[in-house]
């Protein structure tokens, strides 16, 4: 980059300049900023040089790993040959053709179509509209209802943080919209109470049939949810979870939407989560790992179901954006799913490296600390706990979970708290040694909060 100050200078010119986003600004500019400006395979690199495991795929999106030169390259071509052109007006461009493609062949079934957004948050605002339509189209125009979870992350627009199921976002701009209401999440170690797992995802999963009951069928246009809560904490459902909601929006009419954002694109050792979970949704938001993070880039993969009646019934979808499908993100994205299939990297975290993560993450139950750690493929959470015996948490999770996080990144592992949670995500293409690196640094991070806090 040309005319870059110096980078001790940056610091102070983010503090002058840049609010971010999930940010206390106050904290932060008083605390400083970390700058990174480097990164390669799992490793990033901050402004002084320190190197750090990135555990966490930048935001649960690099799935192939950082300085893959034949993505970057993709990008170039295509800024040469058609920096942008839209999708609107009865045109399109050969990226955006082939992603969509490419992405019906992987998603199987009966999802062939893709919408086109830049972000998981667009997509959830775009299935969101796009349920509604489906069922005026059909002459069904009171089914506007939408059901979500508990504790859900959909993103930050307004649908989306409707949609998502926090207070304290919903505090923050009279939200949630008119239309959407929330039942409890499949968080079994803090809500399951004596039932057993599978016991406990049945019951919150007819939480949904009584939802509807209550609102009536007729009302009801959608239920949505994350294959495994990511941002809420890893929540990892029981087994006995998904077929029952399968089941409910089967029976009830209702479309099921499965929020992709995060775990499609190989990260369950599938190449979307629904597949790990053996259903299959209506309709499905991605982003993240479908460009690596490279260049953002989204969409709704779009069933024939819906996508027929949208072809047929409807007309115009009056719905959007300037850069939907913009040809340098799709070729960037193109590119990415290139890697993932010649490296076999969905099958290498099925068989592989997401059993071997698996078993490294499972050994740090042993530690007085930890109340379960519970993996899919690459993807973990391990729960915090004052007593294991009991399943007492302690009392003020948020700061248990923000001590253990920055110790991992004082030793040099970015890990990701929520809560009392601490969760995992690395690349698809992590070796087992660094596996071990997560396990044995966030080991140490445990041992640090047990002979620190006495509760
Ligand atoms: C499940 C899920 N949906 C949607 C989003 C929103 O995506 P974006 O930040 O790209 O808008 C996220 C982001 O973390 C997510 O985890």
């Amino acid at each position: 980059m040309t005319d870059m100050p110096a980078l001790s200078n940056l610091s102070a010119i983010d503090a002058a300049h840049h609010l971010h986003p999930f940010s206390d600004m106050k904290k932060l500019n008083a605390a400083g900023t970390r700058i990174i400006d480097r990164a390669e395979g799992v490793y990033i690199f901050d402004s002084t040089g320190r190197m750090y495991l990135d555990a966490f795929a930048g935001l649960w999106c690099v799935n192939v790993g950082y300085g893959r030169k034949e993505i970057s390259d993709a990008a170039y071509r295509q800024m040469q040959d058609l920096p942008y052109y839209n999708t609107f007006f009865g045109t399109t461009t050969p990226p955006a053709t082939l992603l969509a493609q490419k992405i019906a062949s992987h998603a199987g079934g009966k999802l062939n179509r893709v919408f086109f957004t830049n972000s998981g948050s667009e997509a959830n605002d775009t299935w969101f509209r796009m349920a509604r339509v489906y069922w005026r189209a059909l002459g069904k125009p009171e089914k506007t209802q939408v059901i979500a979870r508990r504790n859900a992350y959909h993103g930050s627009t307004v649908a989306g943080a409707s949609l998502g199921g926090m207070k304290w976002m919903h505090e923050q701009g009279n939200l949630p919209i008119a239309g959407i209401s929330h039942i409890n999440q499949p968080y079994w170690y803090a809500e399951g109470g004596d039932l057993t797992p599978a016991e406990f995802g049945l019951k919150v999963a007819r939480e949904l049939e009584e939802r509807i009951e209550e609102l009536g069928e007729d009302n009801v246009a959608a239920f949505v949810a994350e294959p495994i809560q990511g941002a809420g904490g890893v929540i990892i459902p029981p087994d006995t979870y998904w077929p029952e909601i399968a089941r409910i929006c089967r029976e009830r009419n209702v479309l099921l939407v499965s929020d992709e954002v995060i775990c499609g694109f190989g990260r369950l050792g599938t190449w979307f989560g629904h597949q790990h979970y053996g259903v299959e949704p209506d309709l499905a938001p991605i982003a993240k790992g479908l460009s690596s993070g490279y260049l953002p880039i989204g969409g709704v993969m779009v069933s024939d179901r819906v996508a027929d009646v949208m072809v047929e019934e409807l007309g115009d979808f009056y719905h959007g954006f300037t850069y939907s499908g913009h040809p340098v993100c799709a070729a960037a994205a193109l590119e990415n799913l290139r890697i993932i299939e010649e490296e076999g990297l969905v099958e290498r975290v099925r068989d592989d490296i997401g059993p071997y993560f698996a078993a490294a993450w499972k050994s740090l139950e042993d530690h007085e600390v930890v109340g379960e750690a519970e993996s899919v493929g690459l993807m973990g959470g391990l729960q915090l706990a004052a007593d294991k015996s009991t399943r007492r948490r302690y009392a003020k999770p948020d700061d248990i979970g923000t001590l253990v996080r920055n110790h991992c990144i004082d030793n040099g592992l970015i890990m990701r708290a929520t809560g009392d949670r601490m969760l995992a995500s690395p690349a698809l293409t992590i070796s087992r040694a660094e596996v071990d690196e997560v396990t044995d640094k966030l080991r140490k991070a445990l041992d640090h909060l047990r002979d620190t806090v006495r509760e």
